[in-house]
């Protein structure tokens, strides 16, 4: 499977937890979510009105071709709760990205989908480093990466434009061992 990512995303599972290729029957809970002002709040530009969600199904599909983006949706049994994103900015790295739905938030599932998202970034698209850039108001985010292993790197000062201000991120990162490590202990 090592390549074969390009060609289509496999589904990744752990327990009743999968991330599947988003597909257009995710319109109506990825619109919903990105709507929702608590996941929107920290987010610079997300899809949230069906329009932008067609256009980026279609971007995604084309930029995995390229070898240069995989989209997932978060699945809890057969809802779609959720999206992750790996984008590849540089060779060996990629940012990633998350929004879960809130009645989700504190249940686990970030732990269990951000682990299949990190494995699949590291043992399938053989990535080394992963980069997350999260808002400096969203600490709720960045204690969540940070229990995923990830470590702070800096603060990169009015790196997004949101309503018309700029806003400092926090770049977290993830090396390949770092995560292997958390794995094991
Ligand atoms: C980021 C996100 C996916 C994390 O999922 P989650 O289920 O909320 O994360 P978790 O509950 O596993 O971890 C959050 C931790 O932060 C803690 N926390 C919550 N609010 C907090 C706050 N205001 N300040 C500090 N810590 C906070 C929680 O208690 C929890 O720690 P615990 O497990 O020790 O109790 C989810 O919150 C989300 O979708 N947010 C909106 C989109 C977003 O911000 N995406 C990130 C940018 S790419």
């Amino acid at each position: 499977m090592a390549s074969s990512w390009k060609g289509g995303l496999p589904t990744l599972r752990q327990g009743r937890v999968s991330l599947r290729e988003i597909q257009p029957e995710d319109e109506d809970p990825i619109v919903a979510l990105f709507r929702d002002p608590r996941v929107s709040r920290h987010l610079a530009d997300p899809p949230r009105s069906r329009k932008a969600f067609r256009q980026f199904v279609k971007w995604s599909a084309g930029t995995r071709l390229a070898g240069r983006y995989t989209g997932f949706a978060v699945r809890q049994g057969a809802r779609t709760v959720g999206m992750m994103y790996v984008w590849v900015v540089a060779p060996g790295t990629a940012e990633i990205g998350f929004a879960l739905s809130p009645p989700m938030w504190g249940t686990g599932l970030f732990r269990a989908a951000g682990g299949l998202l990190c494995r699949f970034a590291f043992d399938v698209m053989k990535l080394h480093r992963l980069e997350m850039r999260i808002a400096a108001e969203n600490t709720r985010a960045q204690v969540a990466v940070y229990k995923l292993g990830a470590t702070p790197e800096g603060l990169l000062r009015d790196s997004f434009l949101k309503d018309g201000r700029y806003h400092d991120s926090v770049m977290f990162r993830l090396l390949r061992p770092e995560f292997m490590a958390t794995l094991r202990s």
